[in-house]
């Protein structure tokens, strides 16, 4: 897709050499899910070397900045405030000077003021839950369809599904960017879309045994439950046909991937997006490495700052993640503030695409107990390895006195006796004293009894006075 307008070279047809190559599979012979892609399967993109990538990220970066300044008031203005100008940015690294775009910014346009195209030339929008106040509204042009199903083609290959593969799509289909985004990516690579959505789970098993699809998406919350009622209906979830989960949406941990893992004999990968940037598919984990999520930064350029003071840190520092779009064209986005948190690295199975390590939390996730930082991502990895504890489980915050309280709410596994409860309870409480440094208390319950999200889990309840 060539931006309106845009000089920038795009990259496609046959490229030169990469530097080094990356880690691809024999292109003969039988492949093996987990196998990485043959050469001929990938993006001419995921092929470059760091030095033809970064000269199509200024170009692309130039036009990108130049187009939202003429198109959107909003950055018009933002960026006359800051006192820089598109033609400032001589080089990547110019981009620091400009001003960062937040959630607030969108709301505050609210519904299409962030918008640089026509409305004849918006072919479908999408908009996120908006729990608090207004909700994000974005927009896509057929162009942006396009780039944005290619991506989606390139991750779920990333994961291990290939043309013909059949994929059960159990994302939210509707405003949620999950449902549609995955589900053009699934057409775009050549594989059968199984459009089911999120809900009415017994269906959900259903229709995993009599379609037998290879590959599902959807929430690794969700996905328990899935688990759960094959194990309901009395079948062994590892004897479904699935050998590739891309879960994504929410935080998952490294414990979390050995638990689907194990129960469901199949590989779990991480794919990572978000609406104001594109929906899922920005980064996708790649399933011969599982070592963090590769960036398509053919198409989103990301940095990541100081959350306190917004200087840019360098890569190997963890901080929060900011994407500047390249080549969008209804929304383009400047150093959106994405508030998740991690560490950008090398890249290894494509080697010109950096990689983020899984996120660990957002900042607007933290807890902080007594002085010490918490995200439920850590209670997640102590709660996966205390034996008897299943991984359903929420997070309590209270006040008690003049103390903030944390108390754990999880679900005994369904084999764990009574007797083994207190006992589960006294591992997992010393377990977060001792790697997270906090006192909660815990309380184990019986299976099944805390309610099942169908989209995006949201483990914190806060009934904290303020
Ligand atoms: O959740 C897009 C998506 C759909 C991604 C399906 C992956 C799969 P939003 O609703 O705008 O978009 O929410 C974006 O979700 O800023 C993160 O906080 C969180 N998030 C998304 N993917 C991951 C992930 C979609 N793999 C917000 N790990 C983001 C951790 C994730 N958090």
């Amino acid at each position: 897709m060539q931006p309106a307008g845009s000089a920038a070279p795009l990259v496609s047809g046959p490229t030169t050499e990469p530097t080094t190559g990356p880690t691809t599979g024999p292109t003969t012979g039988p492949a093996r899910l987990g196998d990485p892609p043959p050469t001929e399967l990938l993006d001419a993109a995921e092929l470059i070397s760091v030095d033809e990538l970064r000269a199509t990220q200024l170009s692309r970066l130039r036009w990108t900045l130049r187009h939202a300044y003429d198109n959107v008031p909003f950055y018009r203005r933002s960026f006359d405030a800051a006192g820089v100008h598109p033609d400032d940015c001589r080089e990547l690294a110019d981009l620091s000077r400009f001003p960062t775009t937040s959630k607030a910014d969108l709301r505050d346009n609210y519904p299409f003021g962030m918008f640089a195209v026509p409305q004849e030339r918006v072919r479908r929008i999408h908009a996120s839950s908006g729990t608090t106040g207004r909700p994000t509204v974005v927009g896509y042009t057929e162009g942006d369809i396009d780039v944005w199903s290619q991506v989606m083609a390139r991750s779920i290959r990333a994961a291990g599904g290939r043309p013909g593969h059949k994929v059960h799509n159990a994302y939210g289909y509707g405003l949620f960017t999950g449902g549609l985004g995955a589900h053009y990516g699934i057409e775009r690579l050549g594989a059968t879309a199984i459009p089911v959505s999120g809900g009415m789970t017994p269906r959900q098993v259903q229709l995993i045994q009599d379609f037998r699809p290879d590959v599902i998406m959807v929430t690794p919350s969700y996905l328990l439950t899935v688990i759960d009622e094959f194990e309901r209906q009395g079948i062994d979830p590892s004897t479904s046909s699935l050998r590739v989960g891309i879960f994504g949406a929410e935080p998952w941990t490294e414990q979390m991937r050995l638990e689907i893992e194990d129960r469901m004999d199949m590989h779990a990968v991480d794919i990572y997006g978000l609406s104001e940037v594109m929906g899922p598919g920005v980064s996708q984990e790649c399933v011969e490495t599982k070592d963090g999520l590769h960036i398509w930064e053919d198409h989103f350029y990301p940095e990541v700052i100081d959350p306190l003071d917004a200087t840019v840190l360098p890569d190997g520092e963890q901080g929060e993640l900011l994407f500047t779009s390249l080549t969008k064209e209804a929304l383009p986005i400047i150093r959106y503030r994405t508030r998740d948190l991690t560490t950008l690295r090398p890249g290894t199975a494509r080697p010109a695409m950096r990689r983020m390590d899984k996120i660990t939390g957002r900042t607007d996730d933290m807890i902080i107990l007594r002085g010490v930082n918490v995200f439920p991502t850590q209670i997640e990895e102590l709660v996966l390895r205390t034996t008897g504890l299943s991984p359903h489980f929420q997070l309590v915050l209270s006040t008690q006195g003049r103390m903030d309280a944390l108390q754990v709410r999880v679900e005994a596994r369904h084999d764990t006796g009574t007797d083994r409860r207190a006992a589960a309870a006294t591992e997992l409480v010393r377990a977060v004293k001792e790697s997270v440094g906090i006192s909660v208390t815990c309380s184990v319950l019986d299976p099944d009894t805390l309610e099942r999200s169908l989209g995006k889990l949201h483990r914190l309840v806060d009934h904290r006075q303020r």
